[in-house]
């Protein structure tokens, strides 16, 4: 338990568990990835089956990157770091779905309010403002990831701070349907039921 490599282990394990499949199947609603953007996220899981459901996902995804950090660093020199890293790909490249995975944003909240609480209210802030102006989910999980690394780096915490901008570049990347829905104005809003594909 003191190997920080451990917790990185343990943090994929955990990170793979796909949360918003399995309580959408247990909430009788069927398969979230043949819904909406096809996603195993909270967003999508809002699509397939509502709120409750979907605010369970949120919790769940966030937690198991929230639990390795926190389990990590009271083990481990570096097993915060390393667990969160490897929460946050066993999240987006689960081994239990043939490695596709979820785009990042519940359990990045997770990661970054156990590693430094400012960063992961910053996360907290920045969603939440923009979900509640314009509300589009994928906007306001890019500006929070984009906003949250700042932080760390700011104050000098280059481990949190460099782990943060990594899992922001592959939110990014994992983003990239919903950011060409954004700029061509096809991004369905919160809310909404009818939805595209990607
Ligand atoms: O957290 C995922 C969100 O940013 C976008 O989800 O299902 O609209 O692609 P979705």
């Amino acid at each position: 338990l003191a190997n920080p490599w451990f917790w990185f282990a343990a943090g994929y394990l955990a990170g793979s568990v796909p949360f918003g499949l399995l309580l959408t199947f247990l909430a009788g609603k069927g398969d979230v990835r043949k819904v909406g953007s096809g996603n195993i996220g909270t967003t999508n899981v809002l699509r397939a089956a509502g709120k409750g459901t979907a605010a369970l996902t949120l919790l769940f995804d966030a937690a198991k990157g929230g639990v390795i950090v926190w389990l990590g660093s009271r083990y481990a020199l570096g097993g915060d770091i390393l667990g969160g890293m490897g929460a946050f790909l066993g999240h987006c490249f689960p081994i239990f779905l043939l490695f596709r995975g979820g785009k990042g944003v519940a359990t990045y909240l997770g990661i970054a309010l156990a590693l430094s609480p400012a960063a992961g209210l910053a996360f907290a802030a920045v969603w939440l403002l923009t979900a509640f102006l314009v509300r589009l989910s994928s906007l306001a999980g890019l500006l929070a990831s984009i906003a949250a690394p700042i932080v760390p780096l700011v104050q000098g915490r280059w481990d949190a701070g460099l782990l943060l901008a990594g899992m922001t570049a592959i939110v990014i990347a994992k983003h990239e349907a919903n950011i060409g829905r954004l700029i061509r104005g096809e991004e369905p809003k919160i809310g909404a039921r009818d939805e595209g594909t990607g």
